[in-house]
């Protein structure tokens, strides 16, 4: 585990790092992803973050808070529906105008519902959780791939649940039978891990981390238990207003504190990409480790190498390796769960424009 004063330490270090990191964040509008874009705002030196929502007015007030917490960094709010991946490339050719590398990618977008998956595909045809969750994330990644690598310590950062892997199954990967909301996050957990690996072979100057961020005081829980269908809705309003509330402020970490921890991922050399590259003006990261923390363990080792790929968990620290993704990896699953997303891609891209996302 790595404590919060030593990451405290290692995100305050990253005033002495040149001013201009640029970072790309979706889901910031709230909870995890703003807290850490918060974070970065405070503690980089005149920093750039690009921030992907869907409301103009949560923008405004976003940039407003980020201008008081840092005057001297550039904020820009790009409106986008990030549920379609149309609208995932819109938002980064707008990017690319501006940017000639990128140096964190920052992806949270999601929530939790108990709504069935008929009334929740997206005007894509799909299912708008796991579009969130997963797809567009992965769109996003690959479109940024090429600003990435021009940074000297690139990081892509997906929040959502890793540990939690589920199994999966080649002929239902976008859970079309037997959908739930958990057996499709559990799912969309296992792809990224696939993904990952899949795309750090050849991209081996970025480092991949899959995060598990705890449980964080966000508007989550409340938002899944206003999501209750039918009759269920009325009973689901006791809960709604006792407990969650009590637990979302006094037994989970604040957004805050996991802002630090998102942070420190994004940007200290615990986190090493595949590629030695020390000797073409590349970093492990940002930030050196802390003292006496040694390196993460990637989810891969060959010859004493790392893949560059983490699976981490709420305090910084590696998650237990999962049998799960072991028998996917030998079964060679990450090559099919690929071609799988360039194949929802093309389908996604050939569905008529002007629809909209959830
Ligand atoms: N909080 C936790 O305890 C916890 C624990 C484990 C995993 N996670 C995972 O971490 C991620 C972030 O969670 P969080 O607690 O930060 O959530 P949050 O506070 O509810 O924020 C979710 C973000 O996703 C965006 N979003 C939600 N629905 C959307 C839609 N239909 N279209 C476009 N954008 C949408 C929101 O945009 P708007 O502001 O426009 O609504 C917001 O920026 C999620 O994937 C969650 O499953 C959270």
């Amino acid at each position: 585990m790595v404590n919060l004063k030593d990451i405290t330490t290692s995100n305050r270090a990253l005033q002495s790092v040149p001013p201009g990191l640029v970072a790309v964040f979706a889901g910031a509008t709230a909870g995890i992803g703003r807290a850490t874009l918060q974070q970065f705002a405070r503690n980089a030196n005149g920093p750039r973050a690009y921030i992907i929502g869907r409301s103009n007015e949560k923008g405004s007030h976003i940039i407003a808070e980020l201008k008081t917490i840092n005057p001297m960094g550039t904020y820009v709010f790009i409106e986008g529906q990030i549920s379609l991946m149309k609208e995932v490339d819109r938002v980064c050719e707008a990017i690319k105008k501006f940017e000639t590398h990128v140096d964190i990618l920052c992806m949270s977008p999601g929530y939790l519902s108990l709504g069935g998956r008929n009334v929740l595909d997206t005007s894509e045809g799909i299912e708008t959780g796991l579009a969130l969750q997963f797809y567009s994330r992965q769109r996003l990644l690959i479109n940024l791939l090429p600003l990435l690598e021009l940074s000297t310590s690139p990081r892509i950062i997906s929040i959502l649940c890793a540990g939690f892997e589920g199994t999966i199954s080649p002929s239902d990967l976008e859970c079309r039978q037997h959908y739930n909301f958990v057996r499709a996050s559990r799912a969309a957990a296992t792809m990224t891990d696939l993904m990952f690996e899949e795309l750090a072979k050849e991209h081996p100057s970025v480092s991949f981390i899959h995060v598990n961020p705890g449980s964080v005081g966000t508007h989550l829980m409340d938002h899944f238990l206003a999501s209750t269908p039918g009759l269920l809705w009325y009973p689901a309003q006791i809960p709604r207003y006792t407990i969650v509330p009590l637990y979302t402020h006094f037994l989970s970490t604040s957004p805050n504190v996991a802002g630090e921890r998102i942070l420190f991922l994004a940007t200290s050399c615990r986190y090493p990409p595949a590629a030695d590259h020390s000797k073409k003006g590349h970093v492990d990261g940002f930030v050196e480790r802390p003292a006496g923390i040694a390196a993460a363990k990637p989810t891969v080792m060959k010859d004493g190498s790392g893949n560059g790929v983490y699976r981490v968990d709420w305090n910084c620290e590696t998650c237990k390796e999962s049998k799960i993704l072991d028998r996917y990896r030998g079964e060679r699953m990450g090559k099919m769960v690929f071609e799988h997303v360039m194949g929802v891609f093309e389908r996604a891209l050939r569905t008529e424009s002007g629809g909209n996302g959830n």
